[in-house]
């Protein structure tokens, strides 16, 4: 496997572009080093007052040390260009992104407009089919980066761009935010999921149903909880009548591998943790510490946990 392993059609043309500049910069190098090393021993003095004899104006010489390296600058050139076309071909203006990405300090806000599903962090898209992504900002200046993907993008307040998500191969591929965006930044990472097509149809569909009622005590004292504490200030869950979008949308968080970007996988431990103590977890987050006792902590969790 090549060595930056790339996961989609994008990502494949440029590290083979990369793999071929750096190929031939070799090639270059090692000629030049060696034209050098062999003028300086063929040319070597051998005696006193041996000295080589000058060349003036010599036209084949100069042509071929000019048009050489103009060749390989132009031909680098015009692969550059095909391979940006490649990657980035235009993305038509009338046409509504297959997702919204919102970058917030420190997460990642995902919308898929035609389904009408909100979620976070883990960002699910097919194999095999572009998805055209619009980036946004909600606060300041971030940017998705991808590495498997060779997606790489600034997210600046008011300037949504659209990219190409082109992903061919199915698997989890973990990015993070490139632009330093204040105190949590290292924390401020998203998981990409490609799933086969059928599956991306499964898991959206299980995304856009709303959110059950608990059923099991604890978890119903936890819900009534969610909404009488400030947790339903900033946080939606679809199918009740928590509908704020300040923080990430919590319809389906159960089903989501991770917590508060990537701090954490998701379990219940985890999950009573962050709740009981986001301050110390994730230091300048925007989660509140609500100082919590156990038992509503306990609730709490426990209706968290049904939102699957
Ligand atoms: Cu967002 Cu760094």
């Amino acid at each position: 496997m090549p060595p930056f392993m790339p996961a989609s059609h994008q990502a494949r043309g440029i590290a083979e572009l990369f793999t071929f500049v750096i190929v031939l910069s070799i090639v270059v190098f090692a000629t030049v080093t060696g034209l050098v090393l062999f003028i300086a021993w063929r040319f070597r003095r051998r005696e006193i007052g041996d000295e080589p004899r000058p060349v003036f104006g010599h036209r084949t010489i100069e042509i071929v040390w000019t048009a050489v390296p103009i060749g390989i600058v132009a031909l680098l050139f015009v692969l550059t260009l095909i391979q940006m076309r490649a990657a980035d071909p235009p993305t038509p203006s009338g046409r509504t992104p297959d997702v919204v990405l919102v970058a917030h300090q420190w997460w990642w806000e995902i919308r898929y407009p035609a389904a009408h599903v909100v979620t976070a962090n883990d960002l699910h898209i097919p194999a095999g089919t572009p998805q055209l992504v619009e980036l946004r900002s909600a606060d300041v200046i971030h940017d998705f980066w991808v590495p498997r993907l060779s997606r790489k993008i600034d997210m600046t307040p008011g300037r949504p761009v659209r990219l190409w998500l082109a992903p061919d191969t199915v698997g989890t591929f973990f990015g993070a935010c490139a632009e330093f965006c204040g105190a949590e930044h290292a924390w401020m990472r998203i998981r990409v999921t490609v799933d086969s097509a059928p599956g991306f149809r499964a898991w959206l569909a299980a995304q856009q149903a709303p959110a059950l009622a608990p059923l099991a005590d604890d978890a119903r004292v936890g819900s009534s909880l969610f909404s009488a504490l400030t947790c339903a200030n900033c946080h939606a869950v679809a199918g009740t009548a928590d509908t704020a979008q300040v923080g990430p949308d919590l319809t389906h968080v159960a089903s989501r591998p991770a917590l508060a970007a990537e701090r954490l996988p998701n379990t219940s431990e985890n999950l009573r943790a962050w709740l009981a103590q986001p301050d110390v977890i994730k230091p300048a987050s925007h989660m509140p510490n609500l100082h919590l006792r156990d038992a509503d902590l306990n609730d709490l969790v426990a209706y968290l946990e049904t939102l699957r």
